[in-house]
């Protein structure tokens, strides 16, 4: 039997609905933020399964979780593929957690039929990635890649002040596993995602062939005003903070649109301060999400966005910060290479493509040779409750998954 028809789509499936159940929310998504109660409950559900076949179990100093399937070759470096179970706010149910499952999945159909590899396997679950409750997002896997900024990420806040390492140290303890240093050599890593975005679907293929990552950055704006009275308060007098934002954001949306579409520019959370109906905004702030495939093009707008708060602001001080960058990411093309040999293998369409989300496999490319699997989601639907794949896309992946780890694993 081969590692790929070993592959069952029915426990995937099912895999995928247990986990949905954790955070689940009544639009059928999830709420599954980072080192929340509900991750901790995640972590602990993986470790149960992984358990259960045998598989060896560790943790370390961000709180990654690992899943190792034992080599032939004890001392060979680890093949190494998997996502995050962490989500949005109002997530969906395949947005990372999919990475995990297929991963998991390559295990356990390995372990089915029989095979053994050279090298050992590992299934990881990253540490926040999505970045939405502590930034920056793809924390896990950034500090796999470089511990030295394990020291700065401990001790960011959330949006309600709450410290990382307590949230950490609170989720070790509802979930805990042994504790293994920070880092280690990886021979390769795959990740298999949702696309999240609509190209799989329209072009009617089963697998996207990850070639690459835009580059992203992000920023926080944040606007000093004066809080008066608001029905006293003539216009001359006023420092408005929310009314300067919102002339900085629309001058920003105006710069930010290019002919072809390629720019992303998204302003996701604005706070209003004191948050009265009857005060004048004495304090306004909003993040930054800007992406696009070339270092340059951010660098050129992060010089016009820097121009605009300096420009529009007036009569209220204002600044920009840059939050994170992290620059694109090419794949290795071996991996791409053995990724669409595979998908061929298996008789699935497929096509090249770059990622217009960042994944984990962005910080671990900079440790090994490593790519990415994309499979189709419902119109292109992600960072939403409806998100939606099909069993059979989820099963094709995990397929082309497990034929390409193996063959990692044996080289
Ligand atoms: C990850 O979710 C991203 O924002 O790209
Ligand atoms: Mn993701
Ligand atoms: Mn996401």
């Amino acid at each position: 039997m081969s590692s790929a028809s070993a592959v069952k789509e029915d426990r995937l499936w099912q895999r995928h609905a247990d986990m949905a159940k954790l955070g689940g929310t009544p639009k059928g998504g999830v709420n599954r933020q980072a080192l929340s109660p509900e991750d901790a409950a995640a972590r602990n559900l993986l470790a149960s399964w992984a358990k259960a076949r045998g598989f060896g179990v560790f943790t370390d100093a961000i709180g990654n979780l690992f899943v190792r399937r034992e080599g032939t070759d004890a001392k060979a470096t680890p093949v190494m593929s998997g996502s995050h179970m962490d989500s949005q706010p109002t997530g969906g149910r395949f947005d990372g957690m999919f990475g995990v499952l297929a991963a998991f999945e390559a295990l356990e159909a390995l372990e089915d039929a029989g095979v053994t590899t050279r090298r050992p396997l590992v299934a990881v679950a990253w540490t926040n990635e999505e970045g939405s409750r502590f930034q920056p997002g793809a924390m896990g896997s950034a500090a796999f890649a470089r511990p030295d900024r394990l020291a700065d990420m401990l001790e960011q806040k959330d949006w309600n002040g709450v410290v990382l390492k307590d949230a950490l140290a609170a989720t070790l303890k509802a979930a805990p596993a042994p504790m293994r240093d920070l880092g280690f050599p990886v021979a390769s890593y795959v990740e298999a995602h949702i696309e999240q975005g609509p190209r799989l679907e329209n072009e009617h293929k089963t697998i996207g062939v990850v070639t690459a990552i835009q580059g992203s950055r992000r920023y926080i704006v944040e606007i000093d005003g004066e809080e008066a009275h608001a029905g006293t308060t003539p216009r001359a007098a006023r420092k408005d903070a929310f009314s300067a934002a919102t002339r900085i954001a629309s001058a920003m949306y105006e710069v930010t649109t290019d002919a072809d579409d390629t720019l992303r520019f998204t302003i996701g959370r604005v706070e209003v301060a004191p948050g009265s109906p009857n005060t004048v905004p004495g304090k306004a702030s909003f993040t930054i999400d800007m992406r696009h495939p070339r270092n340059a093009v951010l660098d050129e707008h992060e010089r016009k966005l820097k121009e605009i708060v300096a420009a529009r602001a007036a009569p209220c001080p204002a600044r920009i910060t840059r939050v994170t960058a992290v620059a694109p990411t090419d794949f290795d093309p071996a991996v791409i290479d053995l990724v669409r040999a595979k998908a061929d293998a298996l008789a699935l369409s497929h096509m090249d493509m770059p990622s217009g989300a960042g994944h984990d496999a962005m910080h671990i490319a900079k440790l090994c040779p490593a790519g990415m699997i994309f499979v189709p989601c419902e119109r292109g639907i992600s960072h939403n409750e409806i998100e939606n794949a099909t069993p059979s896309d989820l099963a094709a992946g995990t397929r082309v998954l497990v034929e390409v780890l193996e063959a990692l694993a044996n080289r």
